[in-house]
């Protein structure tokens, strides 16, 4: 059920703040009533409320620290800390560390306040493991299908000599995982896997700028974390993942990332080419 805002109209002083924040134009200015069928639930007249008499569920939302002295050079290195890991110590997480991701990460803003992204979290090495084995054994079999010598001049027509050396590259990656190496998850002790209702306005960007706030989040808790486009694509075509993380068939993947504790340490920030940026002025 959907909750909207209820304005104590007692508690009111008609500061007009929340009405001229409104960005549906809910709050009829007479009654200081919310129109729930204009309504996007996006909490601004509560939170800009300076006597707290806009509440969603009785709830007026808790009062905000103000950012501390020195915030952009903290985030300034938690940006530049993390990197993809790819080694992992041998400890899965802790409950209440996957709780507070999870419970951080619902803060990040959707298309149209629709919030309709869902998150999966695996947190078990046998887990990981059996994931693992059945999508590097879904893309070997796709591999299989797709490159052979009957398809490589199809393959060299499509996407050049350059595209076949990839898939040919690939395929060798996928030898290597069922020689012992674990090339997709890296062993992670854990996944985060973040899928939104098809049925949202921007499904695509909710998922990836979630992920993306969880990922720095988990930095600063001194987790790793490594992004995996092979999973997002493994998980929406195969039936098995999907079923394996119990992903709804209205729901598609759009980022996932492995997580744990790190065993490598960086010391010194990435080398990046030169950005291209423009400004308009
Ligand atoms: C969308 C996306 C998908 C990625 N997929 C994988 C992956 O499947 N496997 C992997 O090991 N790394 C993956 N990476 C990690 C990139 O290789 C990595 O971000 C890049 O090399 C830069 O290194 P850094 O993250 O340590 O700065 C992915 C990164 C992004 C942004």
């Amino acid at each position: 059920m959907k909750i909207y805002p209820v304005i104590d109209t007692e508690e009111c002083t008609r500061c007009g703040l929340c009405r001229k924040d409104c960005v549906a134009n809910a709050i009829e200015e007479a009654t200081m009533t919310v129109n729930n069928d204009l309504c996007i639930r996006c909490s601004h007249c509560s939170a800009i409320c300076p006597v707290g008499a806009v509440a969603f569920n009785g709830e007026t939302g808790t009062l905000l620290n103000k950012l501390p002295e020195n915030m952009d050079l903290y985030f300034e290195t938690l940006i530049k800390r993390r990197r993809s890991i790819r080694h992992y110590k041998n400890k899965i997480l802790d409950d209440s560390t996957i709780k507070r991701i999870l419970e951080i990460v619902n803060h990040a803003p959707t298309g149209t306040n629709s919030q309709k992204v869902s998150v999966t979290v695996v947190n078990s090495f046998e887990k990981m493991h059996e994931l693992s084995d059945i999508a590097m054994r879904f893309f070997r079999f796709l591999m299989s299908v797709l490159i052979n010598p009957f398809t490589y001049p199809i393959i060299v027509l499509l996407s050049g000599f350059k595209g076949l050396k990839r898939l040919v590259y690939y395929k060798k990656n996928i030898n290597r995982y069922f020689e012992g190496e674990n090339i997709l998850t890296h062993d992670a002790p854990a996944l985060f896997v973040f899928h939104v209702s098809k049925r949202s306005s921007c499904p695509s960007e909710d998922g990836v700028i979630w992920a993306t706030t969880a990922a720095l989040y988990a930095e600063s808790l001194g987790l790793g974390t490594c992004y995996n486009g092979f999973l997002v694509r493994g998980i929406n075509s195969s039936d098995r993942l999907r079923r394996f993380l119990n992903i709804p068939k209205t729901n598609k993947v759009y980022e996932v990332f492995t997580a744990g504790y790190p065993d490598v340490k960086y010391v010194r920030s990435a080398y990046k080419s030169e950005l291209k940026s423009t400004v308009i002025i």
